[in-house]
């Protein structure tokens, strides 16, 4: 186990009706709240009315800026760091999921920038601090409520789709009420599921030996949420299978996983060239690329592929033949995601092999991507092209 340095300083409200108890926990941070949310999903089911009620319950002054899209834009998040500078806005309150948390995140660092935000994530400038960022959850998926990360495209110089991660970008408080994703169309619950499952995978994929305890911490938390995705699918308003998809979401991606061991992310690269240049949903990217990742890596470690067969999904190990074992691990993972109605190859999702040069070039401008196995331009492409 490699040394590590953990922190999670987020503080986790879990449970029935808790998005009450917004106006109580903002106030923590000042009186000024700019309520970030998305294309108002929230104002069709009644949240955004008791969101504005807890805020002026408070007596909260409350600046409004909605309509975040998926993958959020950098656009939007200019128009949020001018309102909060022009306003002295004191703490941001995101509404959503993964692209409002990030859009949240992005205008929270660019409020101390005099520089254009884009900036941060060229890594042209570091990134300092951020504002006070509360948010209420509305579709687990991205674990951004934890992460020290935010993902923002701009679509104004080319097709560019960038991660940006410093621990100061962790949220402060997350309210968490499954309840709030029953009304979850069952695409973005599958493809919310199978991001969750992707952040366990970037990182169990790893060659470190001897990280016994978060090898089974990850196992237990794919196979739970391999248990209860069908469930939530079946029955949305499954309050039980909600909690449990909601809360693997959080402890896949606030890090804790990743200690002591080297994480992959290759696959998170490949996919966000898709969602980059075909505006393509963030889990249904994962649920193309990562089978064929499996297929283009095992043969570097046939073990750990092996053990991810037996431990997680239950394969008998026939151990004359492992490669066999580990080849049904990866069978099971694309029977899986494409049992959820999700894309597993780019003619499932309607895309040509148009930009796969493209892609693989822009992919890897910055160096090769993934550790598991380093990937280079030809990789991508030959990964690219096997999804095809
Ligand atoms: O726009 P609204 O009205 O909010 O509707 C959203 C959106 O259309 C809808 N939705 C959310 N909750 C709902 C709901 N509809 C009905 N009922 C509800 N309860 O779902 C759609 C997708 O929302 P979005 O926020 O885009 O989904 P997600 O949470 O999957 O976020 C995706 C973004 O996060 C990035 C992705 O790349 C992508 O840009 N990621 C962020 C990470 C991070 N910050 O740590 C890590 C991830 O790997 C990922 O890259
Ligand atoms: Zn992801």
């Amino acid at each position: 186990m490699k040394n590590f340095r953990f922190t999670c300083p987020t503080t986790f409200v879990f449970g029935k009706g808790v998005e009450a108890e917004a106006g109580k926990e903002v106030k923590k941070y000042g009186t000024k709240v700019l309520l970030h949310y998305g294309g108002g999903h929230i104002k069709k089911d009644g949240l955004y009315d008791r969101i504005v009620q807890a805020l002026k319950g408070e007596n909260l002054e409350v600046y409004e800026l909605g309509g975040v899209k998926a993958n959020p834009d950098i656009g939007l998040v200019r128009e949020g760091i001018s309102l909060c500078k022009n306003e002295k806005i004191d703490v941001i309150l995101a509404v959503g999921g993964g692209s409002v948390i990030d859009s949240a995140k992005a205008i929270g660092i660019g409020r101390y920038y005099d520089g254009d935000v884009w900036d941060f994530f060229t890594k042209k400038t570091p990134v300092e601090k951020m504002m006070p960022l509360g948010v209420v959850l509305t579709i687990p998926a991205t674990g951004s409520e934890a992460s020290n990360t935010t993902v923002v495209t701009n679509s104004e110089n080319g097709h560019m789709k960038r991660a940006l991660s410093h621990e100061c970008l962790r949220p402060d408080f997350a309210l968490m009420n499954p309840e709030l994703t029953y009304t979850l169309p069952a695409y973005q619950t599958a493809a919310g599921g199978v991001d969750i499952l992707s952040h366990i995978m970037e990182r169990y994929f790893t060659n470190e030996e001897d990280c016994e305890l978060t090898d089974r911490q990850c196992e237990a938390l794919m196979k739970t949420v391999i248990k209860q995705l069908p469930v939530v699918m079946e029955k949305p308003e499954d309050y039980a299978a909600r909690a449990e998809v909601m809360w693997a979401g959080t402890m896949a991606h606030n890090g804790v996983l990743g200690v002591g061991r080297v994480e992959d992310w290759g696959s998170h690269m490949l996919g966000h060239e898709l969602s980059a240049y075909y505006d393509m949903t963030h889990g249904a990217t994962l649920s193309i690329i990562i089978p064929h990742w499996m297929e283009y890596v095992y043969q570097n470690n046939i073990a750990r592929f092996v053990k991810y067969a037996v431990d997680v999904w239950g394969i008998e190990n026939d151990v004359f033949h492992p490669e066999e074992t580990a080849v049904r691990g990866i069978q099971k993972t694309k029977e899986f995601f494409k049992s959820l109605g999700l894309p597993v190859s780019f003619v499932d999702a309607g895309i040509d092999g148009e930009k796969i040069e493209e892609m693989a070039e822009n992919c890897t401008k910055f160096g090769s991507v993934g550790h598991f196995i380093k990937l280079n331009k030809e990789d991508c492409v030959q990964i690219y092209q096997a999804s095809l």
